[in-house]
């Protein structure tokens, strides 16, 4: 089961993509919904246990994905694709409600160790996509280091892409005046609320 905010990302993947990468896709909430939606996904995760929930996941729910163990760092998918959804290794301070010790465990080494990590993935991940393409960037972190400035240091250096302001998303996660969603805990409060979350769509000009 994701949290409603977990769901997101995955709903800003145009529908028409055909063929779409799911990079750091384990244990596959995220490759689920992509492949229920129909599009043709190919899931990347560098850890072998969490590709086997994956894969588990998969069977259960009788739905189809490429599964590669690879570290997303140095694979290359041989072919640029209509649409890629980065779901980043992050701190997780977003999942704090449930998860308290993250909150702990974000000391600001870990923080810039993960913003490091995140753009580098970001930097890569952005050369696979076709001209017109969509790239969905997420972490479920509180960190502006992790999100917002991810983002901006991205965009400050690669003219070819704009945020895609576009998003048919639900009221809560209305995009903020730069185009990107913040999703903080106490947005649905009433209803349980929901995981911190950072989430941004990319278009590829051209
Ligand atoms: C936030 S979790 C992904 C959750 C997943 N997208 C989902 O919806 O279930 C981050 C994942 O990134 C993977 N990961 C970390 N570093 C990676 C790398 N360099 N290349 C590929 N995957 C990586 C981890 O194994 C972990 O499964």
């Amino acid at each position: 089961m994701q949290d409603l905010a977990a769901s997101l990302p995955a709903r800003l993947i145009p529908a028409d993509a055909r063929e779409v990468l799911d990079l750091c896709a384990a244990p596959g909430g995220k490759t689920m919904q992509l492949a229920a939606a129909g599009h043709r996904v190919t899931s990347v995760d560098s850890s072998e246990s969490r590709l086997g929930r994956l894969r588990e996941n998969l069977e259960r729910t009788h739905l189809a994905a490429e599964l590669v163990a690879a570290d997303a760092r140095n694979w290359e998918p041989g072919r640029a694709v209509d649409a890629i959804l980065l779901d980043a290794p992050c701190s997780a301070t977003g999942t704090f409600r449930r998860h308290p010790e993250v909150l702990y465990r974000a000391r600001p080494k870990i923080v810039a160790d993960n913003a490091e990590l995140q753009r580098r993935l970001l930097d890569r991940a952005a050369q696979w996509l076709k001209p017109g393409g969509r790239l969905v960037y997420s972490v479920c972190s509180l960190e502006p280091q992790e999100g917002e400035e991810v983002i901006e240091g991205f965009l400050g250096a690669n003219s070819d892409f704009a945020i895609s302001t576009k998003v048919d998303l639900p009221n809560f996660a209305k995009p903020s005046e730069q185009g990107w969603v913040r999703i903080v805990p106490g947005l649905l409060e009433a209803e349980g609320g929901l995981d911190g979350f950072f989430i941004a769509r990319l278009v590829r000009g051209g």
